[in-house]
C-alpha cells in the first residue's frame, strides 16, 4: 500500500520504517531539512534497537523514502499517519498545535480521497477537532479520520511494532476501516487482534492503558516505602501477588519513579480532560504525585545516611537515561537526583552506556560523564544505581569496593540480591527491603585503610 507518515519522531520513523519492512510503499516528511538528510543516509536520529538495520534494508529496497515537501508526500499516500509532537501545554492539556497546523495545510492539498490517522497521543475529542479542521477546505466525502494510537515502548519499539499484543482502530468509516485492515493484516496473521471502535474509545484507550499502568508502578512504589517500614520484602510481596492471573507478573517492578515521553505527559493530559470534563478524577491526580514523591526518594536515603550537607563528597550514578536500552532522559529520575545531590553540596560522577551526551546537554561541566562504569567510582563515597542497564547487573564487586572510599550502594532498581551484599560487606540500601549494614557503616569518615584495617580486625 502507499503510506505517508508526517513527522519522524520515535513514532512516525518507527511506524514507517516498520510499515516499509512489511512491504508498503512508505514517504516520510518531515520539516527538518538536517534530519531528512541523516535519514536519507539511513542514519535514525534516536537510538532504537533493530531500527538502524531496517532503516538501511528498506531505503536500499526502496520501500522508505523521505522529503521535506509534505505535497509529494500527500500525493503519495492513502494513508495518512499524523506522528506529530503533541506536548503538554501550561495547564498540562496535549498542545494540538502542531497536528491541527498540518490538518489545515493537508485541506489545500488533497484533491482525492485519502484516510487520515492520528498516531500521535491525542485527547479524546481530537478526531472530530481534525475532521473539523479539514472540512473547512475540502468536502467530507474526501477524507476519513481515524484514530490508531501507538503502545510501544522505547527500547523495544520495532518488536512492539512489528508484533504487537493488539491493535487499536477508531473509526466509524466502512471505507476507511477496510483500508486500515488491509494495512494491519499482516500483523493480525500472527494471532494478534484488530480492535475497531469509535474514535472516542479509541483515543481514550491510550489514555486508559497508560494512566492503568502509572499507577500500578505508582502502587508497588508505595508499597515498597511500606515494606520497608513494616520489615517485609517487596520482592517477595511481588512475586507473591504476580502469580495471581488476574494481576499478573508484569509491570510490578518497584523503583524510583516512572519517566520517559509518555507516562507523565499522558496522565497528565488525562487528569487535565477529567477536570475539562468536570469530573474529580482523584485516582489520576494521586498517581502523579506519589511519583513526585517517588523521584525524590534515593536522595533523602543518601541524606539520611550521610548528613543533608554533601560538600566534599562525589556520588557514583550508574544510569541516567529514564530506563535501559534508550538514551531518552525525559523526566527522568536521574534528574532530579542530580539537582539533590548538587544542592546538598555533592559531586556528581555519572556513567550511562548510552544517555551521557543528552545529559551533558543540561548540566555541561557540573557533572562529571565517567568514561566507564568502573571509572565513575573513583574516589566516590558510595553508588547510586538509578537505571538497570544489563551491564549493572553482575559487575566485579571487588573493582567497586577498590574505587569508593565507603563501600555504600544505593540501589534504586533492587538489581542485587540481599543475600550477595551480605556476603560482600557492603552497606546496601535498596527500594522496599531491609538495608543490609556491614561492619564498616557506622564508620564513614575514615579513610579507607582504616576501614579496610578494621574489617580485617573483625574477621
Ligand atoms: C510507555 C508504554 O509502555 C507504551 O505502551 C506507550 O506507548 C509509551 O509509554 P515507555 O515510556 O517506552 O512506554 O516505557 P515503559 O517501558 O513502559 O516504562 C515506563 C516507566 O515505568 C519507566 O520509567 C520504567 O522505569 C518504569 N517502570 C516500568 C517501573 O518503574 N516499574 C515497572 O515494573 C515497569
Amino acid at each position: 500500500m502507499q503510506i505517508t507518515i508526517i513527522g519522524t519522531g520515535y513514532v512516525g520513523l518507527v511506524t514507517g520504517t516498520c510499515f516499509a519492512e512489511t512491504g508498503n510503499n512508505v514517504v516520510c516528511v518531515d520539516i527538518n531539512e538536517e534530519k531528512v538528510k541523516q535519514l536519507r543516509a539511513g542514519k535514525s536520529p534516536i537510538y532504537e534497537p533493530g531500527l538502524d538495520t531496517l532503516l538501511e534494508r528498506n531505503i536500499k529496497e526502496q520501500r522508505i523514502r523521505f522529503t521535506t515537501s509534505i505535497t509529494e508526500g500527500v500525493e503519495h499516500g492513502q494513508i495518512i499517519f499524523l506522528a506529530l509532537p503533541t506536548p503538554p501545554g501550561k495547564d498540562g492539556s496535549a498542545d494540538l498545535q502542531f497536528v491541527l497546523d498540518v490538518a489545515s495545510q493537508l485541506s489545500t492539498i488533497i484533491t482525492d480521497y485519502k484516510v487520515i490517522v492520528n498516531k500521535s497521543t491525542v485527547p479524546v475529542g481530537t478526531a472530530e477537532k481534525v475532521a473539523n479542521v479539514l472540512a473547512l477546505n475540502l468536502d467530507r466525502s474526501l477524507f476519513d479520520v481515524v484514530s490508531n494510537p501507538e503502545f510501544l515502548r522505547e527500547g523495544v519499539a520495532v518488536e512492539d511494532f512489528l508484533k504487537p499484543d493488539r491493535v487499536v482502530i477508531g473509526t466509524n468509516s466502512e471505507r476507511a476501516r477496510k483500508l486500515m485492515d488491509e494495512l494491519y493484516q499482516p500483523f493480525v496473521r500472527q494471532g494478534n487482534p484488530i480492535f475497531y471502535m469509535d474514535e472516542r474509545s479509541s483515543e481514550m484507550t491510550k489514555y486508559a492503558g497508560n494512566a492503568y499502568l502509572a499507577m500500578r508502578i505508582s502502587f508497588m512504589n508505595e508499597m515498597a516505602n511500606l515494606c520497608e517500614k513494616v520489615g517485609a520484602n517487596v520482592d517477595m510481596v511481588r512475586v507473591g501477588i504476580g502469580s495471581d492471573s488476574r494481576i499478573g507478573k508484569r509491570f510490578l517492578f518497584p523503583g524510583v519513579g516512572y519517566g520517559g515521553s509518555c507516562f507523565p505527559k499522558d496522565v497528565k493530559a488525562l487528569a487535565q480532560t477529567a477536570t475539562e470534563y468536570d469530573y474529580d478524577f482523584q485516582i489520576v491526580r494521586t498517581v502523579m504525585k506519589v511519583n513526585d514523591r517517588q523521584k525524590t526518594i534515593l536522595g533523602k536515603k543518601i541524606c539520611e545516611y550521610y548528613g543533608s550537607d554533601l560538600s566534599g563528597k562525589t556520588f557514583a550514578l550508574w544510569g541516567l537515561a529514564f530506563k535501559p536500552e534508550t538514551d531518552d532522559i525525559r523526566e527522568a529520575p536521574a534528574l532530579e537526583l542530580i539537582d539533590e545531590l548538587l544542592k546538598a553540596g555533592a559531586t556528581v560522577s555519572a556513567f550511562d552506556p548510552e544517555a551521557m551526551d543528552n545529559v551533558r546537554r543540561i548540566y555541561g561541566e557540573k557533572v562529571h560523564f565517567a568514561e566507564s562504569m568502573y571509572a565513575a567510582l573513583e574516589g566516590a563515597s558510595g553508588l547510586v544505581i538509578v537505571t538497570e542497564w544489563s551491564e549493572f547487573r553482575n559487575p566485579d564487586f571487588d573493582r567497586i569496593s577498590d574505587a569508593l572510599v565507603h563501600p555504600a550502594i544505593f540501589d534504586g532498581r533492587n538489581v542485587y540480591s540481599l543475600e550477595k551484599m551480605e556476603e560482600l560487606g557492603f552497606y546496601y540500601e535498596s527500594m522496599g527491603r531491609k538495608t543490609v549494614h556491614s561492619q564498616i557503616h557506622n564508620e564513614l569518615e575514615q579513610p579507607k585503610e582504616t576501614l579496610i584495617r578494621d574489617r580485617g580486625t573483625n574477621d
